[in-house]
């Protein structure tokens, strides 16, 4: 449920991502820094929906319906077998140290912002200043 409840979050977070703008990074970022911090953040999302999605379809494939505390039941992602299952499987955990690693590398970036370049990144996502002005 709480993987479930991650999903319609990143949803959510999807449509307004796209929807609002969003701070330019600092100009004097390099090009190759410029793409790392896209790419990961790309990434970030891709593991976001990645997780719980492998989670609900290997689920399917085990022949468990994932049902809502209400009781709804979710349709199937996968059709039940026992090969399609562990595949999901070993993709629901690979995916999740790749997840891991990946949120790691994030922390690590924006305390390089906060505590090295201080250049206002670390701040913009703290919520107590903007750079959208
Ligand atoms: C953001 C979403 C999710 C995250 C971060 C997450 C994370 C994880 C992690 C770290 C593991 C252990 C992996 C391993 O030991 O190799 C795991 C196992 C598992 N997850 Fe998820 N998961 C998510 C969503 C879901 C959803 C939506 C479902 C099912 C509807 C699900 C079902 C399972 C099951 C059945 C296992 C295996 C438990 C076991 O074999 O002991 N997960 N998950
Ligand atoms: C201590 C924990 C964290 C800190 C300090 C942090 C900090 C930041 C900062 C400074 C930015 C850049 C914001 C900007 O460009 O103005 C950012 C963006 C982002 N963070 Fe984190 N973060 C943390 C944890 C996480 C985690 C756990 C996830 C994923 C589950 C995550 C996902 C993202 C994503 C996807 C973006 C890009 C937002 C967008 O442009 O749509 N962050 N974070």
């Amino acid at each position: 449920m709480l993987g479930l409840t991650a999903l319609v979050l990143v949803v959510l977070r999807l449509v307004l991502r796209l929807r609002l703008p969003t701070p330019a990074l600092p100009e004097d970022l390099s090009a190759l820094q410029k793409a790392g911090a896209k790419g990961a953040h790309v990434l970030l999302y891709g593991a976001m929906l990645a997780m719980p999605l492998s989670g609900w379809a290997m689920q399917s494939a085990a022949g468990n319906p994932v049902v809502l505390p209400w009781g709804t039941v979710l349709p199937a992602l996968a059709p039940q077998s026992l090969k399609t299952y562990g595949l999901l499987r070993e993709i629901h955990g690979i995916v999740a140290w790749l997840f891991i690693a990946l949120v790691v590398a994030h922390i690590a970036a924006a305390l390089h912002h906060k505590l090295v370049r201080r250049d206002g990144v670390f701040s913009s996502m703290a919520g107590r200043t903007s750079r959208h002005q």
